[in-house]
């Protein structure tokens, strides 16, 4: 069984954040969510993974590179626009054949893996497999309507008032009859060869579709809230782990991972969090679900519930920072220039919230 990991697309969502990167290259717990995509699919015995790239795939191919880090062997699938799941499918076929695949959204993260569901398809006789999963509010998905047997009966893209509370989750697998749906289907109202539309088509042509309910939590990392979602439920099962230095002033609580060459000193830590790597927290407090990433400064500071990536400053704070997703190379700090005003250089569609 191969796997096609979609790492294309346009991440418009978490701007400015993704104007220049790969919105599936944002690390939550200290791990990109493109590589947990990678991680589930090797746990479930899969090493010949095709990753659909876009304007960012320089940046993903020098992050995943030929996947000898997984044991897996990495073949990168340029598509020129984003123009829908289906499309990406299309396009793949030259790397997929006809061998039955699964299909894993890289900006997607899930409880628990995929092993099971791969085993039941690998198993079965469905000519295709969708994940589904309740949620509060349906309409940001695929949504899928269900007979009173429990058949898949009917799909619809991001209704605007739908006929179910199941989401559709960005995993899915198909056998070599996906390749006729992907033909047959044409773009939707926002221009895109919907993957539902096709999943659609397998059904209204009698094919075997079924559903998988996944029981663990899922999230879609487009937003930054989500992001700091995912980032809170991946620490909360995270393995605590002290790889880096802490002094003897400093007191570290709870569930808390501190990288190699990571330096805590006279700070104060409160799991679940994770310290990266050569990351230096000084005269600091570190509360809950917070993730600091790579070669990174703390000083002075308090922050709780945030995401901070690699390269960042965080310094002489006069106030707790919190639920905050700080990008690469960002110098947050007190200034003693006059007059006392805030200095900012911020990018295209960023939101500060000030006291
Ligand atoms: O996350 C689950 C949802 O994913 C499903 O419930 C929806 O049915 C499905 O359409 C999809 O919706 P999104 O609007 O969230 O998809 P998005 O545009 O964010 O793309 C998902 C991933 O696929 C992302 O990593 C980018 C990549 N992608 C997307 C498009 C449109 C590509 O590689 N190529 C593309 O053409």
């Amino acid at each position: 069984m191969k796997a096609l990991v979609l790492s294309g697309g346009k991440g418009t969502r978490l701007r400015p954040i993704t104007y220049t990167s790969a919105k599936q290259l944002v690390p939550v717990a200290n791990k990109p969510v493109l590589f947990r995509v990678i991680d589930a699919i090797c746990e479930a015995g899969i090493d010949d993974i095709g990753i659909v790239i876009g304007d960012t795939g320089n940046e993903i191919r020098k992050a995943v590179g030929d996947g000898r880090r997984w044991n897996a062997r990495v073949t990168y699938i340029p598509q020129d626009q984003p123009l829908g799941l289906a499309h990406a499918v299309k396009i793949s076929r030259d790397f997929l054949e006809d061998e039955r695949f699964v299909m894993f959204l890289g900006d997607n993260c899930i409880q628990g893996g995929i092993t099971p569901l791969v085993r039941q398809f690998t198993q079965g006789a469905a000519n295709a497999q969708i994940v589904l999963k309740q949620v509060l509010d349906p309409r940001q998905f695929g949504v899928a309507e269900l007979s009173e047997q429990g058949q898949v009966v009917r799909l619809v893209e991001k209704p605007r008032e739908p006929q179910s509370d199941l989401a559709l989750v960005g995993i899915y697998l198909f056998d070599a009859h996906i390749w006729a749906a992907v033909e047959s289907i044409r773009p939707s109202f926002r221009g895109e060869l919907e993957i539902t539309d096709a999943i659609q088509w397998l059904i209204d042509h009698g094919y075997r579709v079924d559903p998988y309910l996944h029981d663990g939590w899922w999230i879609d990392t487009g937003k930054k809230d989500d992001m700091l979602e995912a980032n809170r439920l991946v620490l909360e099962e995270l393995e605590p782990a002290i790889l880096g230095y802490v002094d003897r002033d400093s007191q570290v609580t709870g569930r808390v991972v501190i990288e190699r060459g990571a330096e805590v000193i006279n700070s104060t830590l409160r799991g679940p969090a994770i310290i990266g790597e050569n990351t230096r927290i000084i005269n600091s407090y570190v509360g809950p679900f917070t993730s600091i990433y790579h070669n990174c400064l703390v000083e002075d500071s308090e922050i709780e519930h945030s995401i901070i990536l690699e390269h960042s400053r965080v310094r002489d704070l006069p106030h707790r920072l919190e639920e905050s997703l700080v990008g690469r190379n960002v110098e947050i700090g007190r200034s003693a220039l006059k007059p006392r005003a805030y200095r900012l250089m911020l990018g295209d569609n960023s939101s500060v919230g000030v006291l």
